[in-house]
């Protein structure tokens, strides 16, 4: 471990250098009995997953530099987590382990623990490779669930590995977790099956948001989202917590025959109804440690695409005959190790707040931050949300906050650390007036967030507005990102989004830093996106609270967009608030923001002017809901894995979601077709063991084809 803190200056909070290692030592075991209660008993960590483990080594290293240092109450000595008073005691029949961390690089974490295996089963370098399973490491909380005779009888957390708490109720919430497991013969006299609980990134952002629009509070990150909600007493709150699982493991087993390999394991698993995850491979013959150094590389590059938080990943021997006569140290598997990767939360000091405005007129505060690497990247802004947000978190200037990155999502500030300040700081305070255009600011009531009432006069609403215009979703004009727009619009080239169709060759050419070679790519770009959909343009509207899924939906519905100067008042511009309710997933605020769009003629101006401007989209006649059921893959789910020879993976669903059907991410017998290209892994082997018909491209096209002719039902999908 390093001797500096992540500031770059020596970690002394932790460890004064003029200390005496016994003080160190004691020191630092308070610190983390503190952090460990905050984190395990309270679910409020002050600081970073990393720091704790900064802490935790740190004193791991002192003790074994100083082995009579080390006491019976050492949180080295024990793992960690308290019974609360809310739920009984599990006591587990078979304990509940950790794995040990290797922190070293991708190359020596894998050879390393290749050679520390191969040597305790003494095994010559002229033997045989030993075969390993790699998968990932959850970012969640570790749950038992125990099957008897198939039937799930009770939950329990770790606890401290002996001891866990019984959460039977709320992990019977989650839909993910069968009831009841799915066995051709007899089910397992007692199954217990092992696995994380966490939350997907999508499903926290959404109740973060929630918490956010209802002024509550708001959670940390997934994992701790996941662990105040299986720890939830109450379980009809718990049951309004998204929550995921994963199978990764066995506890007590009695009357089955466990398959001989760990990898045979989670496919067993798999067939029994429990979720496991398909990121995983089986490293063997001369590949041997190498296969786990690719494993790593690639689920490296893949994190922040992944839809939930991993914070490493796990090799573990796949022999379970190999597993058990290499056994434990401790309390940890030899046969197993974590391979962790970069932290997604850091310490940084906030050195300023700034204020954006965004598309809506939306002012987020934002911290400037002293640079820190988190999650991969090197952040220097991070949001703050509202005001309430940044008033309940206490931030300030000089404060040291802890910083999430996760995935795509916008780096966050999720917490002070520390209450004491070095002097009196103001509190921060929303300005009255936009800081980009000078309109009055305002904040509505019962909203929490504070608004620009510039609307397109204010140039960063502009500049938002064109972004999302020409964003790969929407309209899709390539190279027209953040820097151009702020030239388009800070010389007055552009103001509305018309005026892009307006430029021209010359005019961009003569922008500063523009090769004549861009400029042109720009001009094409700009032609290519006049042929475009309806979902797509009514998107790129911009039109609050009107996402690619209502656009799609709208479009669908209405299937025009029509013309105020319309007699016969068809088509979305002219909908009035109850036709607008009738369209699927329409509510009455969203009916009413696209109500009052088009009430603007501002608005209905620039629609003409983008169509005079060449923009056009094929239409159809509007189609009542009961029409959608017509639609050639309604009421069907596909799955999509591997590379296509054509079609991207975006075209390929929304050429599905056109026709109705649904595109979902993992295979079920609920599947009705998967599509596979190139490279295509387990989704491919888990529809043919599930028997779900499988379709190449051309069967894909092939299918909408015939479908739309009605025939699918009668053709046999693998011959098409
Ligand atoms: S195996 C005997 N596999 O990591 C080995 N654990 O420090 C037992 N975890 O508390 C664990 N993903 O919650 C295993 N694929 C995975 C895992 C995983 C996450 C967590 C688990 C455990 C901790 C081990």
């Amino acid at each position: 471990m390093s001797q500096t803190d992540m500031f770059g200056e020596p970690a002394q909070q932790a460890s004064p250098a003029q200390a005496s290692p016994t003080q160190q030592a004691a020191e630092l075991r308070t610190q983390l009995h503190h952090h460990a209660h905050q984190y395990y008993v309270l679910d409020a960590p002050q600081i970073p997953d990393a720091e704790y483990d900064r802490l935790f080594q740190a004193l791991q290293a002192l003790e074994e530099a100083h082995p009579e240092l080390r006491t019976d109450d050492s949180p080295t000595q024990r793992v960690l987590g308290k019974v609360l008073d809310g739920f009984s005691p599990v006591r587990h029949a078979v304990p509940m382990l950790s794995i040990r961390t290797e922190t070293d690089t991708e190359a020596t974490g894998a050879q390393a623990f290749d050679a520390r295996v191969r040597r305790e089963l003494g095994l010559t370098e002229d033997q045989p490779p030993v075969e390993y399973a790699a998968e990932l490491k959850f970012d969640g909380l570790a749950i038992n669930l125990r099957y008897e005779a198939g039937v799930l009888v009770q939950a329990a957390t770790r606890g401290d590995g002996e001891q866990g708490e019984d959460v039977t109720q709320n992990i019977r919430t989650i839909g993910q977790i069968p009831l009841k497991l799915q066995c051709a013969e007899a089910p397992p006299a007692v199954l217990e099956v092992r696995g994380e609980v966490y939350m997907r990134r999508d499903d926290f952002e959404a109740l973060n948001e929630r918490q956010r629009e209802h002024g509550d509070k708001t959670f940390v990150n997934p994992r701790n989202a996941a662990a105040g909600a299986v720890r939830q007493l109450d379980p009809a709150i718990a049951a309004k917590r998204p929550l995921s699982f994963f199978a990764y493991g066995l506890g007590e087993v009695q009357g089955w025959a466990v398959p001989p390999t760990h990898s045979g394991l989670l496919d067993a698993l798999g067939e029994m109804g429990l979720p496991v995850c398909a990121e995983r491979t089986v490293a063997q013959g001369a590949s041997g440690p190498q296969g786990l150094v690719v494993f790593h590389q690639v689920i490296g590059q893949r994190r922040d695409q992944l839809p939930f938080d991993i914070d490493g990943v796990v090799y573990k021997v796949n022999s379970r005959e190999l597993q058990e006569r290499l056994g434990f140290v401790t309390r940890e598997p030899r046969w197993a190790v974590a391979h962790k990767y970069p932290a997604q939360e850091q310490l940084t000091q906030v050195e300023g707040i700034d204020i954006q405005v965004g598309r809506t007129g939306k002012l987020t505060p934002v911290a400037r931050l002293k640079p820190v690497f988190v999650g991969g990247v090197t952040v220097t802004n991070a949001t703050l949300h509202n005001l309430f947000e940044l008033r309940r978190k206490r931030a300030r200037v000089g404060d040291t906050v802890i910083v999430r990155r996760a995935g795509d999502v916008i780096p966050e500030v999720v917490g002070v650390v520390g209450e004491a300040r070095a002097s009196y700081v103001p509190n921060f305070r929303m300005p009255a007036n936009c800081p980009v255009c000078g309109s009055t600011v305002v904040r509505e009531p019962r909203e929490v967030n504070h608004r620009c009432t510039g609307g397109l006069f204010c140039a960063a609403q502009r500049k938002q507005a064109l972004l999302h215009f020409a964003q790969r979703r929407a309209m899709d004009i390539e190279g027209l990102g953040d820097k151009l727009v702020d030239q388009l619009v800070d010389s007055a080239l552009v103001r509305t989004l018309p005026d892009l169709y307006k430029l021209g060759l010359l005019k961009l050419a003569a922008l500063d830093r523009m090769a004549d070679k861009s400029a042109q790519n720009i001009v094409d770009a700009l032609d290519k996106s006049k042929t475009t959909t309806l979902p797509r343009f009514l998107f790129g509207l911009g039109i609050r609270h009107v996402g690619e899924a209502t656009a799609k939906d709208l479009a669908r519905h209405f299937g025009q967009m029509g013309r105020k100067d319309d007699e016969q008042k068809t088509g979305i511009m002219n909908a009035t608030v109850d036709q607008l309710l009738a369209v699927r997933d329409v509510g009455p605020v969203v009916a009413q923001s696209i109500h009052t769009f088009f009430a603007q003629p501002h608005n209905c101006e620039v629609v003409e002017q983008l169509r005079a401007a060449g923009v056009t989209w094929p239409e159809h006649e509007p189609s009542a809901e009961a029409d959608a059921a017509s639609l050639p893959l309604a009421g069907k789910t596909l799955v999509l894995t591997g590379t296509l020879p054509t079609l991207s993976r975006d075209e390929a669903k929304a050429m599905i979601e056109e026709a109705g059907g649904k595109v979902t991410g993992s295979v079920s017998k609920k599947t009705h077709y998967v599509i596979a290209g190139e490279e295509a892994g387990s989704k491919l082997e888990k529809a043919q063991s599930l028997g779900v018909p499988v379709l190449d491209e051309s069967g894909l096209l092939a299918l909408l084809a015939q479908n739309a002719s009605g025939a699918v039902e009668s053709a046999n999908p693998d011959q098409l």
